[in-house]
């Protein structure tokens, strides 16, 4: 298989892979392992999914027969990173998006499937009763944040994670496990999980690739405003963060990836 170059600097390593497809294929190998850890420690694998297009393809490798048989679905509970507050039949749903690409192919509880709905009558009370959920499941005291084992995240061409995007108020949610968002350039509400969320997770992997997050990654990695950029603002008080990245999506950073990995 093709070598991946990584580095691990501050903690956050970067694997950059030659093309998408590859980085799919990594990142299902990582989310694979990253399960099998917190099943064997803990019985199930609790992960917040990401939204928009980027990781359909993993989750489609996902279900792939080769990858479908080595996870233990009934261990797996998935959640979701953000929500476009749209009928679950709208293409712009995320959950519609997971499910075509992965969950209407594979042998996974219902139970296990925790999503953000959108039938209730506000985004208000969609975030509401996703807390509701998050404070069951994680069987959360009043303060506590969930710890989830993974949290996979995209980009957004302006370095926004979920649905968190610069100069929103709801950067700075230090409470609340999920609010409604409402963003003037976007034109459907959202409902999103929250930095503190985030930043508990044990994992964080973004998945960023094409040329089109080539600016933004540079934005990210280079650059120093005066409020932080969402995605600068992601950094697990106790956990990992990785960046899973394809060639064009990194040629706008000079930061030399050293090639210290072992090949693939
Ligand atoms: C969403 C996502 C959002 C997404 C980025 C990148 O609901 O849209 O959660 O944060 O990850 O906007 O989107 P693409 O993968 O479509 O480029």
């Amino acid at each position: 298989m093709e070598k991946i170059m990584s580095t691990t600097k501050k903690n956050i390593q970067v694997f950059v892979c030659d093309h998408y497809r590859h980085v799919c294929d990594e990142l299902t190998e990582k989310i694979l392992s990253i399960s099998k850890v917190a099943i064997q420690n803990k019985g199930r694998f609790n992960m917040a999914l990401a939204g928009g297009t980027t990781p359909k393809g993993v989750y489609m490798r996902m279900a792939d027969k080769d990858y479908q048989k080595k996870f233990a679905w009934h261990q797996m509970h998935f959640f979701w990173g953000d929500e476009r507050w749209v009928h679950i039949g709208d293409i712009r749903n995320n959950y519609r998006m997971v499910a075509e690409a992965l969950l209407t192919k594979v042998d996974i509880p219902i139970e296990n499937i925790h999503p953000i709905t959108t039938k209730e009558e506000t985004p208000e009370h969609s975030a509401v009763l996703y807390e509701k959920e998050l404070t069951a499941h994680f069987n959360l005291k009043k303060g506590e944040f969930p710890e989830f084992d993974l949290i996979l995240l995209g980009l957004g061409p302006d370095a926004h994670v979920a649905s968190l995007f610069p100069g929103n108020s709801v950067l700075k949610e230090e409470k609340r496990l999920a609010v409604p968002v409402i963003e003037k350039e976007i034109e459907e509400p959202r409902v999103t999980l929250t930095f503190p969320v985030i930043n508990h997770a044990k994992h964080v992997i973004f998945m960023v690739t094409g040329m089109d997050k080539a600016n933004a990654l540079h934005m990210v990695f280079e650059t120093k405003p005066k409020e932080p950029l969402p995605a600068q603002m992601v950094f697990p008080v106790n956990g990992y963060l990785t960046w899973f990245v394809d060639k064009p999506a990194i040629s706008k950073v000079s930061i030399n990836f050293s090639d210290d990995s072992e090949k693939r």
